[in-house]
């Protein structure tokens, strides 16, 4: 079953709750929220109020993005304002061990980001203990970039390794997701799909996330 993850980062920000309140009705599975701190990343984007402000508004699960630095030290602040999953960078300056085991004594399910310049093993000793890996699939930053089909052979690396130890692990894609790369990245063992600008940039959300779950049935 794919999981369908928008990423606020393409909404209209003037009015987000109803944007989020739409995108729920139109059958996303999850909310993907990205925090950028524009210190891991080059650019900023909003962080804890924005989370606890949505929060009330909706009961899908937050699927917290964090493009920070030190996550460790605030994955507590993010738990606290509504997060349900939290993910960070593995080439962030927290330790990856002790970042997921503080997730987990929160209550909250745990995943690890990798960036396009990561190879897939960097993840391996930490996949016993997580819920979910990113791979990116554009260099973090910003919305509305070319999808890296190079990243696709992490993707099958990290399948395969979780068949052979069978784990229960999702593995989520973010960066470029559309009707033609969707479809790609499932074939290659992607089962939650983020998408910003080819779901928030269309007129009609409930079309625009069938469309994205039709292209990988088909594909
Ligand atoms: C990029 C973010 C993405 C971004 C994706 O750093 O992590 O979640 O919103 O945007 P699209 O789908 O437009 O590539
Ligand atoms: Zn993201």
């Amino acid at each position: 079953m794919i999981k369908i993850s928008p990423s606020i980062l393409a909404a209209d920000f003037s009015c987000l709750g109803q944007e989020v309140l739409k995108m729920e009705q139109a059958g996303a599975d999850m909310l993907h929220i990205d925090v950028m701190d524009g210190h891991f990343v080059p650019n900023i984007s909003f962080g804890l109020p924005v989370i606890k402000s949505l929060r009330p508004h909706t009961s899908m699960v937050f699927d917290v993005h964090l493009m920070i630095s030190d996550p460790l030290r605030y994955v507590g602040d993010f738990a606290a304002a509504g997060a349900d999953l939290i993910t960070f960078h593995l080439e962030s300056e927290s330790d990856p061990s002790a970042t997921v085991e503080e997730i987990h004594r929160l209550g909250k399910k745990a995943g690890i980001s990798i960036k396009p310049g990561t190879p897939a093993q960097a993840v391996l000793p930490y996949l016993q203990q997580l819920e979910m890996v990113l791979v990116m699939t554009v260099e973090p930053g910003f919305g509305g970039q070319r999808f890296m089909p190079d990243m696709m052979e992490k993707l099958r690396l990290l399948r395969t390794y979780q068949k052979e130890h069978q784990l229960s692990l999702d593995l989520q894609v973010d960066g470029g997701i559309d009707a033609a790369t969707a479809p790609v990245a499932v074939e290659n063992g992607a089962n939650v799909l983020v998408a910003g600008s080819t779901l928030f940039g269309k007129p009609d959300y409930s079309q625009a996330v069938l469309q994205l779950r039709r292209s990988c049935e088909l594909g």
